[in-house]
C-alpha cells in the first residue's frame, strides 16, 4: 500500500563534495530529495514546512494538476514563498500522466538542490506497455556548485553578467570518479545478467543539455515527461533540464562493469562549461574482478546539434488504443513566440554582459518580471495592478529572426509583467521561434498545468504558409519541455481545459532567471467542474 501523505522538511544539511564540505539546502536532509511514488490517478497530499532560513516553493514539475493550480508551487505565479517556520500543505492531483516526473523548489536557484523524482506506476492491475522490467533504478543528473547557487544567482543579477559555472555534474548527487575526491562515493548498479531494467532520468541540472549514455549498450526509450512512446532503441540519449525520459537496458553483454556517463550538450559554444562527463558504474553481479576499468561510452561532441535533434526528433508517441493520442485539430488560437537572449543598457556600460551591457531575455520581446504577490491570488481575488492580460501573440516586428547580423536596436526588450488570457477549451497552436538576437541557443521551453503534442519543428524561420503541411498530428509526442534548436523553431498544440494560472518558461534556469517567462490565464468553463477550485487555507501568505 502506498502512502497517500508525505512529509517534506525543508533544512539545511552538511555534504561533502569534491573535496570540501558545504552546507547545502536539502529536504528530509536527502540530496537528491526523496523519491514520491504514486498510480495514476491518485491524489497525494504533501506537507512541505520550511526549517530552512529562506523563502521557498516548491513545484511539482509535469503534474497538470486539474482545477487546482494552488498547488503548482512557481514562486509569484500561484504562490507566495513558503516562509522560515511556515508549512503548506499541498494537494497532487495526477491524472493521465504515468512514468517518471519529478519535483523542485521553484524558488531562487534553490532547485539546485532541492529536485526529487516523481514515479507513478500504472494503476493496480493495468500492465505497462513493455514486458515488466526486473528492477527499476533512478537516474537524476544534476550539478553541483562550489558556491552557494543563491550567491550565484544574486551575483550575476547585479553584475548584468553571465551566472558562473557549476562545478561537477552528478548522477544521483554524486559527480563520479572523474572528479577529484569522488571516486570511492560513485555511483553503482548491481545487474543480473540477462535481466531487463527500467532506468528514469531526470535531467535536474540548473543550465545544461546532456548527452547520456552506457558503455558496451543500447537502452530502448520507453517514455517522456510522464507518458509513454513508441519503444526507440538508442545508443546514446539528449536530455533538456526538466525533461524526464524512461528508458529499459537490458543486461546483455559480457560479465563486467560498464560506465554510465553524462556531459554538457551545448549549442552555444562561446557558453564555456566543464566538459569533464559524471560517471556511475553498472556493475553485473557475477563479475569479480575489478582489474581492469568499466567500458566507457562514446558520447556524441558537446556541440553537434544534429545528433541532439536527431534524438529529440525521434521521439513518438505510443499511440495505442489503450494511450490513445489527441492532437487538437480546429484551432482556436493560434501564437508565434519569438524566445530571445537580449541586453539591457546599463548605467556608464558597466555591466558584465556583452559591450558594457546587462543580459535579459524575452518571450515576445517582453522579458518577464515577477510581481510582488502572486499571480494567480490577484487573478481569484481580482486585485488589480499586480499584472496585465496584453501578452501579444505575435512578435512586434517580424525580421530576418535567425540571421547572422541582427540589427542592435531589435535586441531591447520591455520589462513587463503580461499573461495570455485563454477561453476554457480554447485549442492552441503555438510556435516557438528561436532567435539570433545577442547569440542563438537551444532553449528547453516548459509549460506548467499541460501536456502538449509537438508537432513539428525546422531550422531557420518559421513558414507559415509551408511548414504546417509537414506536422505530425498522427503519432506526435506527448511532452511538457522541449528543445527548441538553435536559430530554429518548434510547433506545439494544447488545449486549455486546465483553468488557472500556469507559468511558461525556458528551464534553463539563467534564462527563467533573466525573463524568459510568460503566464497562461485559462478562464473557468461553465460549470462548476470546469472551475477553479476553492484555496487551501493555509495558503502561504503574501505580506
Ligand atoms: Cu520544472 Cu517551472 O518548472
Ligand atoms: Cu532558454
Amino acid at each position: 500500500k502506498l502512502a497517500t501523505m508525505y512529509w517534506l522538511q525543508v533544512k539545511e544539511a552538511n555534504y561533502t563534495r569534491l573535496c570540501k564540505k558545504k552546507t547545502i539546502l536539502t529536504v528530509n536532509g536527502e540530496f537528491p530529495g526523496p523519491t514520491i511514488y504514486a498510480r495514476r490517478g491518485d491524489t497525494l497530499v504533501v506537507n512541505v514546512k520550511n526549517r530552512g532560513n529562506i523563502g521557498i516553493t516548491i513545484h511539482w514539475h509535469g503534474v497538470k494538476q486539474p482545477r487546482n493550480p494552488w498547488s503548482d508551487g512557481p514562486e509569484f505565479i500561484t504562490q507566495c514563498p513558503i516562509q522560515p517556520g511556515s508549512s503548506f500543505s499541498q494537494t497532487i492531483i495526477l491524472s493521465d500522466e504515468e512514468g517518471t516526473l519529478w519535483w523542485h523548489a521553484h524558488s531562487d536557484w534553490s532547485r539546485a538542490t532541492v529536485h526529487g523524482l516523481i514515479v507513478i506506476w500504472p494503476k493496480i492491475g493495468r500492465p505497462y506497455p513493455f514486458p515488466k522490467p526486473y528492477a527499476e533504478y533512478p537516474i537524476i543528473l544534476g550539478e553541483w556548485f562550489r558556491q552557494d547557487p543563491e550567491a550565484v544567482l544574486l551575483d550575476f543579477m547585479k553584475t548584468g553578467g553571465d551566472p558562473n559555472t557549476s562545478d561537477a555534474l552528478t548522477i544521483n548527487g554524486q559527480p563520479g570518479d572523474l572528479y577529484p575526491c569522488s571516486s570511492s562515493e560513485t555511483t553503482k548498479f548491481i545487474v543480473e545478467q540477462g535481466k531487463t531494467y527500467m532506468l528514469r532520468m531526470v535531467n535536474a541540472a540548473m543550465n545544461i543539455f546532456m548527452f547520456w549514455a552506457i558503455g558496451g549498450h543500447e537502452v530502448t526509450v520507453v517514455g517522456t515527461d510522464g507518458a509513454y512512446t513508441k519503444p526507440l532503441k538508442t545508443g546514446y540519449v539528449m536530455i533538456s533540464p526538466g525533461q524526464t525520459i524512461d528508458l529499459l537496458f537490458k543486461a546483455n553483454q559480457p560479465i563486467g562493469r560498464y560506465y554510465i556517463a553524462a556531459r554538457p550538450y551545448n549549442s552555444q559554444p562561446l557558453i564555456s562549461f566543464d566538459n569533464t562527463s559524471t560517471t556511475a558504474i553498472i556493475k553485473y553481479k557475477a563479475y569479480k574482478d575489478s582489474s581492469s576499468p568499466p567500458v566507457f561510452p562514446n558520447l556524441p561532441k558537446v556541440n553537434d546539434t544534429s545528433v541532439s535533434v536527431n534524438f529529440t526528433g525521434s521521439l513518438r508517441s505510443l499511440a495505442t488504443r489503450a494511450h490513445p493520442v489527441n492532437v487538437p485539430m480546429k484551432i482556436t488560437q493560434n501564437f508565434l513566440f519569438t524566445i530571445s537572449l537580449n541586453t539591457f543598457p546599463c548605467p556608464n556600460n558597466s555591466c558584465l554582459g556583452p559591450m558594457g551591457l546587462r543580459f535579459a531575455a524575452s518571450i515576445n520581446n517582453i522579458s518577464f518580471e515577477f510581481p510582488k504577490i502572486s499571480i494567480l491570488d490577484a487573478y481569484y481575488r481580482r486585485i488589480t495592478g499586480v499584472y496585465g492580460d496584453a501578452f501579444p501573440n505575435f512578435p512586434p516586428f517580424f525580421f530576418d529572426f535567425t540571421s547572422n547580423n541582427i540589427n542592435r536596436s531589435l535586441q531591447t526588450p520591455l520589462n513587463a509583467t503580461e499573461v495570455k488570457v485563454l477561453e476554457y477549451n480554447d485549442t492552441v497552436e503555438l510556435v516557438f521561434q528561436g532567435t539570433n538576437l545577442v547569440a542563438g541557443i537551444d532553449h528547453p521551453m516548459h509549460l506548467h498545468g499541460h501536456s502538449f503534442y509537438v508537432v513539428g519543428w525546422g531550422f531557420g524561420n518559421f513558414n507559415r504558409n509551408k511548414d504546417p503541411l509537414n506536422y505530425n498530428l498522427v503519432d506526435p509526442p506527448l511532452q511538457q519541455t522541449i528543445a527548441v534548436p538553435k536559430n530554429g523553431w518548434t510547433a506545439i498544440r494544447f488545449k486549455a481545459d486546465n483553468p488557472g494560472v500556469w507559468f511558461m518558461h525556458c528551464h534553463l534556469e539563467r534564462h527563467l532567471s533573466w525573463g524568459m517567462d510568460m503566464a497562461f490565464i485559462t478562464k473557468n468553463g461553465s460549470r462548476t467542474v470546469e472551475s477553479i477550485l476553492p484555496p487551501p487555507p493555509d495558503m502561504p501568505p503574501c505580506t
